[in-house]
């Protein structure tokens, strides 16, 4: 029987717990850090099950979650720390030889873990060395995921797949790329991953609520070519860009000639009800099959209600292919739709 930690964006536990409970008969749940991490029991679901079943159907605010392979008393000090950790990885020596290895390290603001993420992995990559493995930061075989809380501390091995992300506790970062508009631009990068779909791949996008221009620099870097949509003013260094049209409307009011676009974005911060309508009454304008990315404010008290009313209103224009809180959603999801033909 294994033991998770899982982890969602801050805030968010509560509903990423409530999805897992819907799913998952029998599932036990408990906080570790309030609001953002917190441990899965499943009972008898094996582990392949389990994962299988999350990557099948990812849920919405789950960002991460790793195995429990060892559980041991959290101390302050950091040669018994340092020791509980290395006897751990001995017992993995197996799974290490010859093997690319990530090691991450967390903490929560309330653990007494006495390193910081970086030393933690230095105080573990040398029993990984020594073992025959290769500590690595990306494209590992194996996460060797640690997780300090208040009272305990975790260890566990996992494929990066079974964690849902490769990223310590699904913390998606980017280098700030040269240039870079607004962090807006993150989300559109991070959803590009998440949902596997290569921008590039698109010829014609219509951004809506596109000031300053975070999400159309992105596309525009990809070769696309962008009609961006917003009463206010792009960022100067987009001023004459040969392949972006800057519209200064309000989205409500336009209409452009069916299938002009293949990509539709849509940024706006503004009620999701609203913002539905006019990207549905838009949705004419992009090719069958065309693809959405739309973000989806959580004004309201139930973001799993929220989520389930503007899936079905959504789906009267789109079929709806993904629901996912990123990393770089705030109070926020973002949708994956597909134009229905
Ligand atoms: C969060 S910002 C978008 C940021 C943008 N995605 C970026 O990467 O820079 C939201 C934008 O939506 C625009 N907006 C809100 N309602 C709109 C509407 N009805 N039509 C067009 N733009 C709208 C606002 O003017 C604002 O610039």
């Amino acid at each position: 029987m294994t033991d998770y930690i899982a982890t969602s964006n801050p805030g968010f536990a509560p509903y990423a717990m409530e999805e897992l409970r819907r799913r998952i008969p029998g599932a036990k749940l408990s906080g570790l850090a309030p609001g953002e991490t917190f441990r899965l029991s499943v009972g008898g679901l094996p582990n392949e099950e389990l994962i299988a079943s999350l990557r099948k159907e990812e849920p919405i605010f789950l960002r991460h979650l790793f195995p429990i392979g060892s559980e041991t008393d959290i101390s302050s000090d950091p040669e018994a720390t340092a020791a509980a950790m290395e006897s751990f990885v001995r017992t993995l020596a197996d799974q290490i030889a010859g093997r690319k290895i990530a090691i991450q390290v967390r903490k929560s603001q309330d653990s007494p873990f006495p390193f910081s993420s970086a030393e933690g992995r230095d105080a573990v990559a040398p029993v990984v060395r020594e073992l025959g493995g290769d500590p690595v930061a990306k494209d590992a075989h194996w996460i060797l995921s640690v997780y300090a809380a208040k009272k305990s501390l975790y260890i566990g091995l996992s494929e990066p797949k079974a964690n849902l992300s490769d990223w310590p506790g699904g913390a998606v970062r980017f280098r700030r790329e040269e240039g870079l508009i607004s962090r807006a631009a993150f989300k559109l990068l991070e959803a590009e991953r998440a949902f596997n779909l290569p921008l590039d791949g698109f010829v014609n996008a219509l951004d809506l609520g596109a000031a300053p221009g975070g999400w159309s620099s992105v596309l525009l870097e990809r070769g696309v070519k962008v009609t961006a949509v917003d009463p206010a003013e792009m960022h100067p260094s987009l001023e004459g860009h040969p392949r972006l049209r800057h519209l200064r409307n309000n989205a409500a009011e336009l209409s452009f000639a069916p299938g002009s676009f293949d990509l539709l974005v849509c940024d706006m911060s503004w009620d999701p009800h609203h913002t539905c309508r006019i990207v549905s009454e838009l949705a004419p304008a992009l090719t069958a099959g065309g693809k959405g990315i739309i973000t989806l404010k959580l004004m309201y008290k139930k973001p799993l209600q929220t989520i389930a009313d503007l899936t079905e209103e959504y789906s009267e224009a789109f079929d709806v292919l993904k629901v996912k809180q990123l990393f770089h959603n705030r109070e926020e999801v973002t949708l994956l739709v597909r134009r229905k033909p």
